[in-house]
């Protein structure tokens, strides 16, 4: 008996359910075999999923060939976005990538936010493609670095016409949102592509909110992680694009990045974090929002520094320099954990559901609790300046073999880095590959490693040396 047909009229969970109800003989992969092979030791809840990791067998369709259930889901992903839409196994890495290989060919010239996650810059490095980077905005006060403007956008494509694509993080980490309907409006005229990696915003769908998913404003493709702000599974995420982006290429772009074996527990979990969104009613959406500005509103009464981008669901609590770490670890150990510690400031991320009054009283009195361990340092005249840069520049590219040195910070001021240092979270890189290292990247770089941020970056970087260029004459 064969379920698949042309239009099954269950959705991608119920028919696992209805599998997983058959109790199937298992003779394929996965090894655990519809969960009959495990230890006496794994703990029970964990055991009971394990049948619902299932394979790509006739009746359950296939990610990279879908034309059964899969595609179903797919198909009301993309009437929810009014866009196409394919579901991602392998985060909004696999996205970036698939993107930019879509829509950029090897040696051509693309335009990139500086502030972009690591995806975006191992993408360009692997797919062989010239970057020219477009500098954030800064945030007055706290300095955190935002989105970029449309005058940047346009200084780029006139000092260094022909790329081929822009890709822009909106919403940012901190839920700093671009005007992405001026950006496309502005790029649709120049026959460019607008990318948007919207990680931090699959959520941005209600028509309500002041700004939306830059699938509504004119973007050719977006790629969002619904791990990240919806109820579904790590790694879970999706990506949505217009008739102008090359659907061959994506397409086989999309087969090369992600794992021939994809998990049907984590496509399950989109298929529900849709169904999620497609039930929150107007209602909803505004006991959601009313709640987050209720929590912030408490945060501040009780003292607390605070800064909200334009997504609602980003709060970042704004810390004495050198605090936020100590702030974060203090949070940690009354059982608080966050999404990101630096060092001077802490984010949260909220849920997209409504936080009961009880649950915010709470809340803030633990953070507030927390707060009374971290040493007050109010005369640190310390500042975290994004390193400064031209507000368009291109990135010395090293593709081919080069000749490297090793040498301490202090002496590799004014060289070009053969390596990139990344702070993660949020996986944005401090220093990129092919960019100038300068006095200020170093010494906020030595006060990170004397703090005890997690970098990402080779052994000998916390012993103070980088790895750089050496010229050829
Ligand atoms: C802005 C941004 N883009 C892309 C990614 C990668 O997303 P994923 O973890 O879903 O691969 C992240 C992850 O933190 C991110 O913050």
């Amino acid at each position: 008996m064969t379920r698949r047909s042309k239009k099954n009229p269950f959705t991608f969970m119920e028919v696992l359910e209805q599998h997983v109800r058959e109790s199937r003989v298992s003779f394929h992969v996965p090894g655990h075999h519809n969960g009959t092979v495990h230890d006496p030791s794994l703990p029970t809840a964990f055991h009971k999923i394990m049948p619902y990791d299932l394979t790509e067998l006739e009746q359950l369709d296939d990610l990279h060939q879908a034309e059964g259930i899969i595609q179903q889901g797919e198909e009301a992903l993309g009437t929810l976005y009014k866009s196409k839409s394919k579901w991602l196994v392998n985060g909004s890495t696999a996205g970036n990538w698939s993107m930019l290989a879509a829509t950029v060919k090897r040696g051509e010239r693309v335009y990139v936010q500086r502030n972009s996650h690591k995806s975006v810059w191992n993408a360009i490095e692997w797919l062989g493609l010239e970057p020219i980077l477009l500098s954030p905005e800064l945030e007055r006060g706290s300095g955190i670095p935002t989105v970029v403007n449309l005058a940047t956008v346009q200084e780029a494509v006139e000092r260094y016409p022909g790329g081929k694509a822009l890709l822009l993080t909106s919403p940012t980490y901190y839920g700093d949102m671009a005007d992405i309907q001026a950006i496309s409006t502005y790029l649709n005229q120049h026959m460019i592509p607008l990318l948007v990696d919207e990680a931090h915003g699959a959520h941005l769908i209600y028509d309500g909110l002041p700004r939306r998913s830059a699938i509504f404003e004119g973007a050719s493709a977006v790629v969002q992680s619904a791990h990240k702000t919806l109820p579904a599974f790590t790694m879970g995420a999706w990506l949505h694009y217009k008739e102008n982006v090359d659907e061959n290429r994506l397409f086989h772009a999309l087969s090369s990045f992600q794992t021939s074996s994809p998990s049907y527990l984590i496509m399950a979990s989109l298929d529900h974090a849709r169904t999620y969104l497609e039930h929150l009613t107007e209602r909803d959406w505004s006991s959601i929002q009313t709640s987050h500005f209720a929590f912030v509103m408490e945060l501040k009464r009780a003292g607390f520094a605070v800064k909200v981008g334009d997504d609602f669901t980003k709060v970042t609590i704004l810390t004495y320099p050198k605090n936020g770490l100590i702030f974060s670890r203090h949070l940690a150990s009354i059982g608080i954990d966050i999404e990101l510690a630096a060092e001077d400031h802490v984010l949260l991320c909220l849920p997209l559901r409504e936080i009961k009054m009880e649950e915010i009283h709470h809340w803030v009195k633990l953070i507030q609790n927390a707060s009374k361990h971290v040493p007050l340092i109010e005369d640190d005249e310390t500042i975290y300046p994004y390193p400064s840069t031209e507000q368009v520049s291109k990135l010395t590219m090293l593709h081919d073999v080069v000749k490297t040195v090793r040498l301490s910070f202090q002496d590799a001021v004014g060289q070009i880095a053969a390596e990139t240092i990344i702070p993660y979270p949020p996986g944005i890189p401090w220093i990129l590959k092919g960019e100038m290292v300068t006095e200020e990247k170093v010494r906020v770089l030595v006060e990170w490693i004397s703090l005890g941020r997690k970098l990402q970056a080779s052994r000998h970087v916390m012993m103070k040396q980088i790895d750089v260029i050496v010229e050829e004459f």
